[in-house]
């Protein structure tokens, strides 16, 4: 597969169909997203990878917890700013907007959002996950290292026929996560990752997120 198709086929998947994925393939992915670069080869990154039972037993442990506290536990750091800005802020809500629609669930529908907000902690069916922690010491370069390196596992995962689905939702649940995989304190959650098999019928895999034009976010000084 040439990167580009890996980049043009790669999307955020929220229904993943029910097969297994080999362990052999998701150690092949992260032996290959290592050779990511980060600033000083620092390779300031931690993966978990979750499949089986104790995924299973993991995801009954949240849904029993949610029931009581469905906000989570707050989280370690800010996934958006306080006030999010222009462009920003109209890019977020289209998002929202536009993949809502792919399952015909309006504004209105406080309830059917929130189901579908829920379907995080299920990993949208995903049968495996990464969970990316990072040492508390490091920095904002560290933690585009880290984002590095999660974009090399998402473009091997399409080399291999799999999708994945980043989640910075995960965030809200950082404590249980943290027991549950006995991640060290001097470490923080960043986000999980469902990967998996596409539910292409699903309507939800239809959505094609837009981008801004080129001229908009790129300036060419002598090109
Ligand atoms: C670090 C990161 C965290 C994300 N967290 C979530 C999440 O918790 N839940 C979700 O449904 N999508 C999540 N997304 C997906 C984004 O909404 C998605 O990447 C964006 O809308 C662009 O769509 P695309 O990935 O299909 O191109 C996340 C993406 C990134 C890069």
């Amino acid at each position: 597969m040439k990167v580009s198709d890996a980049i043009n086929t790669r999307i955020t998947t929220r229904a993943f169909l029910d097969r297994p994925v080999p362990g052999e393939v998701l150690r092949r992915i992260l032996e290959t997203a290592k050779r990511a670069p980060s600033g000083g080869n620092l390779q300031p990154w931690h993966v978990w990878v979750l499949a089986g039972e104790p995924m299973v037993r993991f995801k009954a442990l949240i849904k029993e917890k949610a029931a009581v506290t469905p906000r989570g536990e707050g989280t370690e750091y800010n996934i958006y700013p306080a006030e999010l800005k222009e462009p920003y802020k109209a890019r977020r809500f289209k998002c929202g907007e536009d993949m809502y629609a792919t399952i015909n669930v309006s504004r209105e529908d406080k309830f059917g959002r929130l189901m579908n907000f829920a379907r995080n902690f299920e990993f949208f069916g995903a049968p495996a996950a990464f969970f990316f922690a990072i040492d508390r010491q490091m920095q904002q370069g560290q933690w585009a290292d880290l984002g590095m390196f999660m974009q090399s596992i998402m473009l091997l995962a399409r080399e291999e026929g799999l999708h994945t689905c980043p989640q910075e939702a995960w965030a809200i649940w950082h404590k249980t996560v943290g027991e549950y995989l006995s991640i060290p304190a001097e470490l923080m959650l960043f986000c999980g990752m469902g990967i998996g098999f596409i539910d292409e019928a699903h309507p939800i895999n239809r959505l094609r997120t837009d981008r801004a034009p080129l001229d908009e976010f790129a300036t060419f000084v002598g090109v």
